[in-house]
């Protein structure tokens, strides 16, 4: 005889812990009934049985949930660390932007270094905020098909551009990325670029008065390495200055090279130490 279960001879009905049936029967109680302490109906048994309790306490939590989430973004501007070197893009590389967007490159390249160690040994300092603050809408990207290219200014030559974007696979035999060698016959339309820039201006980047006045005329200067440069370069510090593509036309191939080099070269990191509080 033995009171613990798992010695061999153990026997329930020994056990004073263990109660039958027929036991309980005897004492008039019903079996299988629910122990004494589920009959009291719980404060959330009551909420979930009366519709508009339940509903005023949904719509609460819904609310202080709602708070939660959109609150933070009235303060957006305080999650922008300020960096030195970032202007807004110049008329040309805005043009080349577009191009970039049109040709759905984002598909395939994100524009995000994220703060993990593959991440910034492979691409360089991981993005910040700051960075994309000029960009309506976000390069982003989510998906990375070919490499990150947040950081890909001044990492190759602009022939290496026109022989990679006219056909990648003569400078990269196993890329899976198309071919996009009519950029460099295609001229670039400018017809519609101060509205372009003027629309930039209504969604918040911080272009002047001057910059909307000269930009038919800026776009055309950042190829021409006789223009008026220097105006060009007191409005867009860093802008680079050169025929991209070697053909004496201004093309499309012009102004996406000219956006490339330009990517991640704005903020010098040799200045910039992140601020731990934030
Ligand atoms: C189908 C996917 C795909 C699309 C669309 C695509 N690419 Fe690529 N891209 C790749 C792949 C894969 C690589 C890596 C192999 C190579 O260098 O070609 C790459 C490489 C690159 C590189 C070199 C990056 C580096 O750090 O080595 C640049 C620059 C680039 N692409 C620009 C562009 C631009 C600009 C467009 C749009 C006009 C574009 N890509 C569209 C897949 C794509």
């Amino acid at each position: 005889m033995s009171t613990d279960p798992k010695d061999p001879n153990y026997e329930p009905k020994d056990d004073p812990k263990v109660a039958t049936a027929a036991e309980g029967a005897a004492k008039g109680e019903v079996p299988n009934e629910l122990p004494p302490e589920a009959e009291k109906i719980t404060f959330h048994q009551r909420l979930e049985r009366n519709a508009t309790l339940l509903l005023g306490a949904s719509f609460l939590v819904v609310t202080v949930g709602g708070i939660v989430e959109i609150a933070p973004l009235f303060w957006l501007e305080n999650t922008i660390e300020e960096v030195e070197g970032m202007r807004p893009y110049s008329p040309l590389e805005l043009a080349g932007r577009e191009i970039y967007i049109r040709e759905g490159c984002y598909v395939c390249h994100s524009q995000m270094i994220r703060p993990m160690r593959d991440e910034v040994e492979r691409y360089g300092h991981y993005s910040l905020a700051a960075e994309s603050m000029y960009d309506h809408p976000f390069q982003w990207g989510s998906k990375r098909t070919g490499p990150d290219l947040a950081r890909v200014g001044g990492r190759y030559s602009d022939e290496w551009h026109v022989d990679h974007l006219i056909d990648p696979q003569s400078v990269v035999p196993e890329s899976v990325m198309p071919k996009y060698e009519f950029l460099v016959d295609t001229r670039l339309d400018t017809t519609h670029i101060r509205d372009l820039v003027a629309t930039h201006r209504m969604v918040g980047v911080p272009y002047t008065d001057e910059m909307v006045r000269t930009a038919a005329a800026d776009i055309r200067v950042q190829v021409d390495p006789f223009g008026d440069i220097d105006g060009l370069l007191e409005r867009y510090p860093g802008a680079q200055v050169r025929n991209f593509d070697g053909v004496d036309a201004l093309t499309e191939m012009d102004a996406l090279i000219a956006y490339l080099q330009m990517l991640g070269t704005l903020v010098d990191f040799s200045t910039f130490t992140p601020d731990a509080s934030r």
